[in-house]
């Protein structure tokens, strides 16, 4: 029997637009289906709408609307989003739907018959953004103003019935403490438990002052808390139209941080309660960071503002203008890059930044440069697979590389992460552009024709692979790759794990049909037609302040440092500074957003008339090798640093030296004995990153 896999997105309130952060998630949760249904896993996805509670009825009151129509046309605008976005979730639920309404309320009385559920009175806060109730320590004083929302939390007092929460604080400690990998990222799982071991008081999980919710069994002037039904969805979605309970327990509950302890404490107390064993609660919650655009927060009108679709449309157009008439037919790849962007620019489980000036430049140099052009650069030689002759020391090198990051790739992808399998699957590119850079088909093609078939079908193999490792991803792309190698579309199937080990083997003679360039170079023109379009608009005062205190955006603000030591080192100058004292802690998720890396230095010179300069060429992995101005003249020869193996950092925004001289990146550097010491690393390949 094939294994399964069951991966769920929030259900998204209704008094917002999908957009940048709710796409996040859903196609992160796409991404990991897909993997799956390559792997021949039976796979279901699931999203949806949360569509009570006062929040919804107050939107809707806003609108003039009756709730119940509000949440039809909002639940709607979302439903026909997700395939825009390359997303192909199997079911998406909606609150208000009878199969869900019956399923919680059997949820509740399975609760209630354990003795579960009571009725009180509820005195304290809540907030209504949040749909959550606080203590004034969780809030700003004075005022109780929610830190998420920046309003006043409400008062309420009124009849409540309160499931018993505090019954389960052992029960889940011990489940945390024998599932360590139940809350992901690991750095997230303190803040949980912390949580729980403070100690749990009872939750309201009922109101009477709206109806705008599921009647409470027994009682309808009580309507259902939110959160009691909304959690219950990854559930009751299983049990209606078609009985699904076989996916249960979910693998993995996605969100982002900000919902960790809803799912992480409330959602399996509730479940324990139900009668649920341990080996029935979700095996994961994943919470993932939050967004920024540009370095702005996503406050409510950039979020109106950039909508992914638009960006994937307009690419797409792009991409089309830039080919002749015929070619820009073939399926457009915008979406595929915007969903590329997300899961490779920020990696996943940190807060990140998405951009229109990093979605372009990744779109020319990691998409364009390396995998793009690898295609150009092998199908021009054939029209049909070759024979493959005697394998040399280079294939058997290329191979060893293909299987190392394919298997990379897969424990990347089971755990979760797609950033971290991205990485890998980039760097089987890479290896792949240095294969022909070595075997050079366009020397064996004239002294050697048994020599470029072996060249050619060796990479026609590597390329088919590559298609089935990105197609999670990018599935246009890995589409328009299979037809011009003259593969069949990818068809997953239940049962037949398609994975590329090893790269299957193609039968000489299979026809090969070269088409049109995936990424064609974009008109200076269109970029900048792009790059004004989507640009964030001027941020409100709140989003800067927000965005600011969080995390600087480090493109914005040239440090005084960085400008008083232009020459330092590629960036922001640090190998020039003296040893800075005192420096305040860093929390670990700005830490982690630093893309680090292993470096091959495969070329270097001095720079004329700037004696501390030096014009570096290295190989991080994208591809192309990028160009890194460094302030290490004095201490290194240029040929002494030919084929060292150094740390990159490689997400600085480009620095300009003057005269054409754009740093891509930064070298770590330490000062040893007046000397700075360039920091190497043995045996690791170009691109591997550095944790
Ligand atoms: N309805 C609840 C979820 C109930 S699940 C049983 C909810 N909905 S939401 O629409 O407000 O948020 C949905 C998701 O979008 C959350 O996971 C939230 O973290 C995510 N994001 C909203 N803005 C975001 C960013 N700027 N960046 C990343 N994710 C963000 O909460």
């Amino acid at each position: 029997m094939a294994s399964r896999f069951y991966v769920t997105t929030p259900i998204y309130y209704i008094n917002d637009v999908p957009h940048l952060g709710t796409a996040y998630t859903t196609i992160a949760a796409d991404v990991l289906c897909r993997y799956h249904r390559v792997r021949g896993h039976e796979s279901r996805m699931l999203t949806g709408t949360d569509e009570h509670g006062l929040k919804i009825q107050r939107a809707a009151e806003a609108r003039g609307l009756a709730p119940g129509v509000h949440a039809d046309e909002i639940s709607a605008a979302f439903r026909a989003t997700w395939p825009k976005l390359g997303c192909a979730p199997d079911d998406f639920i909606r609150t208000s739907e009878p199969r869900h309404k019956q399923a919680v309320q059997e949820l509740w009385r399975r609760i209630q018959a354990r003795g579960d559920i009571y009725l009180g009175h509820y005195e304290g806060l809540y907030c209504v953004g949040c749909e959550a109730y606080y203590t004034e320590k969780d809030l700003k004083q004075p005022g109780n103003v929610c830190p998420l929302h920046h309003r006043p939390a409400e008062s309420v007092k009124e009849e409540s019935y309160f499931f018993r929460l505090s019954k389960y604080g052992d029960a889940l400690l011990d489940y945390y403490r024998r599932n360590p990998t139940f809350v992901q990222p690991a750095s997230r799982l303190n803040e949980v438990t912390s949580f729980v071991r403070e100690g749990l008081q009872d939750l309201s999980v009922s109101r009477t002052t709206f109806q705008w919710g599921i009647p409470v069994p027994g009682d309808p002037k009580h309507v259902m808390y939110v959160w009691f039904d909304a959690l219950a969805n990854y559930l009751t979605a299983l049990k209606e139209p078609e009985d699904n309970t076989r996916f249960w327990p979910a693998d993995v509950h996605l969100m982002g941080k900000d919902i960790l302890r809803f799912h992480a404490v409330y959602w399996p107390a509730f479940l324990l309660s139900a009668g649920y064993g341990e080996a029935e609660l979700p095996r994961q919650v994943l919470a993932h960071g939050f967004l920024t655009y540009s370095g702005q927060k996503m406050s409510k009108t950039l979020r109106n503002t950039i909508s992914p679709v638009e960006v994937a449309e307009a690419l797409s157009e792009a991409t089309a203008a830039a080919l002749p008439g015929a070619a820009a037919g073939a399926p457009p790849v915008g979406v595929d890059v915007v969903r590329y962007c997300l899961m490779r620019a920020i990696s996943f489980g940190q807060d990140g930044d998405f951009s229109i000036q990093d979605l372009l430049a990744r779109y020319g140099s990691e998409l364009g440069n390396a995998l793009g052009n690898l295609l150009n650069r092998v199908l021009p030689f054939a029209d049909e697979v070759p024979e493959k002759g005697e394998l040399g020391p280079l294939e058997q090198e290329l191979l060893a590389a293909q299987q190392q990051a394919s298997a990379a790739a897969a424990a990347a992808f089971d755990a979760h992460q797609p950033t971290r399998a991205l990485d890998a699957i980039w760097t089987v590119i890479a290896a792949a552009n240095v294969y022909i850079d070595k075997a050079a088909p366009w020397v064996a093609k004239k002294t050697d024709p048994r020599r470029l078939a072996t060249i050619v079908a060796t990479l026609v193999e590597q390329l088919g692979a590559i298609s089935v490792m990105i197609s999670p991803v990018m599935p246009t792309v890995a589409g328009r790759m299979r037809d011009q190698l003259g593969l069949r579309p990818l068809a997953p199937e239940p049962g037949n794990d398609q994975w590329p080990l090893v790269p299957a083997a193609r039968a000489p003679g299979e026809k090969l049909r070269k088409g049109s360039p995936i990424f064609p170079r974009l008109e200076k023109e269109k970029e900048a037609e792009l790059l004004a379009r989507f640009a964030p608009p001027p941020a409100d005062a709140e989003a800067t302040k927000a965005a600011s205190g969080a995390k600087a955006a480090p493109e914005a603000k040239a440090t005084p440092e960085a400008k008083a030591a232009p020459e330092a080192n590629g960036g922001a100058g640090a190998a020039a500074q003296p040893a800075r004292q005192g420096k305040g802690p860093v929390p670990f998720d700005d830490f982690a957003r630093l893309d680090l890396r292993i470096g091959v230095v495969t070329s270097a010179e001095r720079v004329k008339k700037k004696d501390r300069l030096l014009d570096l060429r290295v190989d991080t992995g994208d591809g192309a090798p990028r160009r890194i101005i460094s302030g290490i003249a004095a201490s290194y020869a240029p040929e002494e640093l030919v084929g060292k193996r150094v740390v990159v950092l490689c997400n600085l925004p480009p620095r300009d030296f003057g005269k054409g001289l754009v740093s891509e990146g930064m070298l770590l550097t330490a000062e040893v004995e007046g000397r700075v010491r360039t920091i190497t690393v043995e045996d690791a390949a170009p691109g591997t990153p550095v944790l």
